[in-house]
């Protein structure tokens, strides 16, 4: 006798209402499709309400279908001859196998190919950036403005940016949900995309394809702003790092700039000969460190430093040598690069 049973039964129900309230909403502080920020978003998601409206409803009829067919075939006496169709099965045959979907499948298409095309057609830009997908992060550079940074992309509200999408190393995939359709980058070709967005908001973005372990924390965000405050914040952002004003800044620059760290990164105005890792120039004007999923503080800065492997396994950065007043003061001069 198992006396466990109802236990068991119990936990599982247990197990799978975690499932499901982890699914529902897992991704509930993550950008949402279903809550577009811009006119191409919204398109998207137009199209996927219709689609979903059809679908639900093609398959309520399936359904009705089968139920009453199951019914009638328990209800139906056992020499009834359930052979033949008959002319009522012929007519659903031709129309729920035959007429109707192909006039659902071609109203789909040819609302989703006018979708295609206006997602698709050309836009006079104002704004050029240039993104490149690493592992895991993402390489942001203006090339008519010389500002380089890293995984947070600033842009004027309302107007049409163009990105150039390139991967460094494997195929990623740009995505802003709430924003527009994501676009591949490609290693070794070049990818275009046009965005707009018309309020001033923080998106989150994300890596839309498979690219290693830590593709789920390849993120980064977008700063939609007016026009004079993305003036500024370029600005601030072309200026060589800022100059260290306490004792222990100072010792935190004179650390980065003798230590292996600027063998990947350069922090302008100190060490400018790698480009392996992002930029630190500014890295204290962006609020997330490691590719736009931890926030930017003091606690998380250092342990990031000491063993970046340990947040996200696979990162490339090796693990710190230095000894603990080093990494402080390392710490607080990065803390001060605004
Ligand atoms: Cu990069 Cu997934």
């Amino acid at each position: 006798m198992d006396h466990n049973h109802p236990h068991r039964h119990h936990r599982r129900l247990r197990r799978v209402l975690i499932v499901a309230v982890v699914v529902a909403t897992g991704c509930s502080d993550g950008p949402s499709v279903l809550e577009p920020a811009g006119p191409d978003a919204e398109r998207i998601v137009r199209l996927w309400w219709v689609m979903l409206t059809v679908a639900g409803l093609v398959f309520a009829v399936v359904l009705w279908f089968l139920v009453g067919s199951i019914v009638r075939a328990r209800r139906a006496a056992p020499d009834d001859d359930m052979e033949s169709p008959g002319t009522t099965g012929r007519r659903l045959v031709l129309w729920g196998g035959l007429i109707g979907p192909a006039v659902i499948l071609t109203g789909v298409f040819t609302l989703s190919t006018l979708d295609l095309r206006a997602l698709s057609a050309h836009r006079p830009t104002t704004v050029d950036v240039t993104v490149t997908g690493e592992q895991w992060w993402w390489r942001v550079a203006y090339p008519d403005e010389e500002v380089v940074t890293a995984n947070e992309i600033h842009v004027p509200t309302g107007e049409q940016i163009r990105f150039t999408l390139e991967s460094a190393d494997v195929l990623h995939s740009f995505w802003v949900p709430e924003a527009g359709p994501k676009r591949d980058m490609i290693p070794g070709s070049t990818n275009e995309l046009v965005l707009t967005f018309p309020k001033p908001t923080r998106n989150r973005g994300v890596c839309a394809e498979f690219c290693g372990l830590q593709h789920a924390r390849m993120q980064f965000h977008i700063v939609s702003q007016e026009r004079p405050a993305y003036e500024a914040w370029l600005e601030r952002q072309r200026r060589p790092a800022p100059e260290p004003t306490t004792d222990s800044q100072r010792r935190g620059r004179e650390v980065f700039a003798t230590s292996k760290c600027i063998g990947c990164h350069t922090i302008e105005g100190v060490a400018d000969a790698a480009s392996i890792g992002p930029d630190l120039t500014h890295l204290a004007s962006r609020e997330t460190i490691a590719g736009g999923v931890i926030p930017l503080t003091t606690e998380n800065l250092r342990s990031w430093i000491e063993d970046p492997d340990d947040l996200k396994p696979g990162a490339l950065m090796p693990p710190s040598t230095m000894d603990d007043e080093d990494l402080d003061a390392l710490v607080a001069y990065l803390e001060s690069l605004q």
